[in-house]
């Protein structure tokens, strides 16, 4: 199956994609996109968190031939150049990131939060993050630079 996907403003046209593979799959082995990660490989912890025409889903639950004539916008693509986007700085200095694995699924998901409600609750900031697991912060130092973020992109 040909697949043509646009991905964080580039447009690629892939050749030989299976039937049942998945965006995930397809975004780190076949375009060179390792940011989003496979863990559970079944829509549990959120690692491989991506935007599909703008809104979040589950890579890996997500069907390559499905994304086929639209947008996706990875971690990769956060960031403008060399600069960080601000959730990424956040969590860099709150101390958020350990052995980085949930990483690029919470800075997706914090990114989308942040851009539909600049000023989330803290309810609603666990709300939204609660389809990504962590098995190394207790969430406490993510949850500072989710509230970081918002400081900073609210002034
Ligand atoms: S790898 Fe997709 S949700 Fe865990
Ligand atoms: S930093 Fe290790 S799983 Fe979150």
């Amino acid at each position: 199956m040909r697949v043509s996907v646009k991905v964080n403003g580039t447009g690629h046209t892939v050749d030989g994609v299976e039937a049942g593979e998945s965006l995930l799959r397809l975004l780190r082995e076949r375009l060179g996109l390792p940011g989003a990660k496979n863990a559970c490989e079944q829509g549990e912890c959120g690692s491989c968190t991506v935007y599909l025409d703008g809104v979040t889903v589950c890579s890996c639950l997500v069907a390559a031939g499905q994304a086929d004539g639209r947008q996706v916008r990875t971690v990769e693509g956060l960031a403008d150049g060399d600069e960080l986007d601000p959730v990424q700085a956040a969590f860099l200095e709150t101390g958020a990131v350990q052995c980085g694995f949930c990483t690029p699924g919470l800075l997706v998901q914090t990114h989308d939060l942040l851009e539909r409600n600049p000023h989330p609750a803290a309810l609603e900031i666990r709300e939204a993050l609660s389809g990504n697991l962590c098995r190394c912060t207790g969430y406490e130092k993510i949850l500072d630079a989710v509230r970081l973020a918002a400081a900073r992109k609210a002034r």
